[in-house]
């Protein structure tokens, strides 16, 4: 009991979910922060058979359960699926080789809850027998959320062009990089599903951003703080579009963990605006020496029907050259991590049940 006068009277009142409080149905809180008073007091408690009722000064009393005051007493927050705090950092050795089947994952079920877990936990996720055909990567993204529909449309295709307006569409080499830097706000999921291979070379690499992003931290924590405390500028420009923005290379929360990973030697600018260019230029290198050292590359082939999916905000994707000879054609889109969040905690909450 002793405890409990630690609680502040003004989050007691707060959590009060009373029908004056809270909606019934939607559960959303009816009072705004004006309405707490300062001046709150708590005048007594009493155990109930769940939990504890607090008379507060302003004559209210409120019911709160014993897990909420274990959650507030132990300063509980949720798991931020956005921060490295939550994620297994990798190399080429230590990447998960699990492969999943897309008839495991055309329903609810533990295998689509693996795909998830791994995806948040680890950055990408690899599925096998995804059918060959147009538009098969939006099922994929439909098993968890929404395609994120930009100015290359809801799809894209990555294959040799004629008249290339991105290293994509050539068969060169595409080292390891993040997509899209140049959005605000970035896409936060990219799948890329392989239609058509019969080249030689073209092998897929992942890099665990996040991991490049801790060991520059520890390697040199100078060229850290250059790279998440400036920011660097983006674009991409065809006759239609003229794409803009600013933000970290290394993107850190206010609690200093590495939380967003923006890298794509092909569209980010020269930093004409920095002073001091060369600290900025030996930074970059720092880190580009780590993102494209082979050990912390997991490489594979993308043969048809397969898909891989990835956390666009810290794992970057490469590719290497592959001939001419063949054919190779990648199906890509774009999606989003709240919804992927979403669907693994309902899918969890409905497994423990
Ligand atoms: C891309 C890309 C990789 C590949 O289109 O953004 O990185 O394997 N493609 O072709
Ligand atoms: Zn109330
Ligand atoms: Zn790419």
């Amino acid at each position: 009991m002793k405890e409990l006068e630690k609680i502040s009277a003004q989050l007691i009142r707060d959590l009060c979910s009373c029908r004056d409080c809270r909606d019934e149905i939607s559960g959303q809180r009816m009072r705004s922060v004006m309405d707490l008073s300062p001046e709150l007091l708590v005048l007594d408690v009493a155990a109930t058979s769940s939990g504890f009722r607090f008379t507060l000064n302003d004559k209210h009393e409120v019911e709160l359960q014993r897990d909420t005051i274990e959650e507030i007493l132990e300063g509980f927050s949720d798991i931020n699926w956005r921060s490295e705090a939550s994620k297994v950092l990798w190399d080429r050795d230590h990447a998960p080789r699990t492969v999943f089947h897309w008839s495991d994952i055309q329903e609810d079920s533990h295998d689509l809850y693996q795909l998830l877990d791994q995806l948040l936990v680890y950055g990408f996720a690899l599925v096998e027998n995804l059918p060959v055909r147009d538009r098969a990567v939006i099922d994929l993204i439909h098993r968890f959320g929404y395609e994120r529909v930009t100015n290359y449309g809801d799809i894209f295709d990555v294959r040799v062009e004629n008249n290339p307006n991105n290293l994509a569409f050539t068969n060169l080499a595409i080292a390891p990089h993040t997509d899209n830097p140049y959005r605000d706000p970035v896409p936060t999921i990219q799948a890329l599903h392989c239609l058509e291979s019969s080249v030689t070379g073209g092998n897929s690499g992942l890099v665990d951003g996040f991991r490049a992003a801790h060991l520059l931290r520890e390697e040199n924590p100078d060229a850290f703080d250059i790279l998440s405390n400036s920011l660097f500028n983006f674009e991409y420009r065809n006759p239609t579009t003229y794409l803009s923005a600013s933000a970290p290379i290394i993107k850190v929360d206010v609690t200093g963990e590495i939380i967003e990973v923006r890298w794509n030697d092909r569209s980010m600018q020269a930093p004409i605006s920095e002073i001091q260019v060369d600290i900025v230029y030996d930074a970059l290198r720092s880190f580009a020496i780590l993102v494209n050292d082979a050990r912390n590359c997991h490489t594979f082939k993308l043969n048809t029907g397969d898909c891989v999916i990835f956390d666009n905000t810290r794992t970057l994707h490469a590719r290497t050259a592959f001939d001419s000879g063949g054919k190779r054609h990648l199906q890509g889109a774009y999606a989003d991590l709240d919804s992927a969040i979403s669907k693994h905690a309902i899918l969890e909450e409905m497994l423990e049940a």
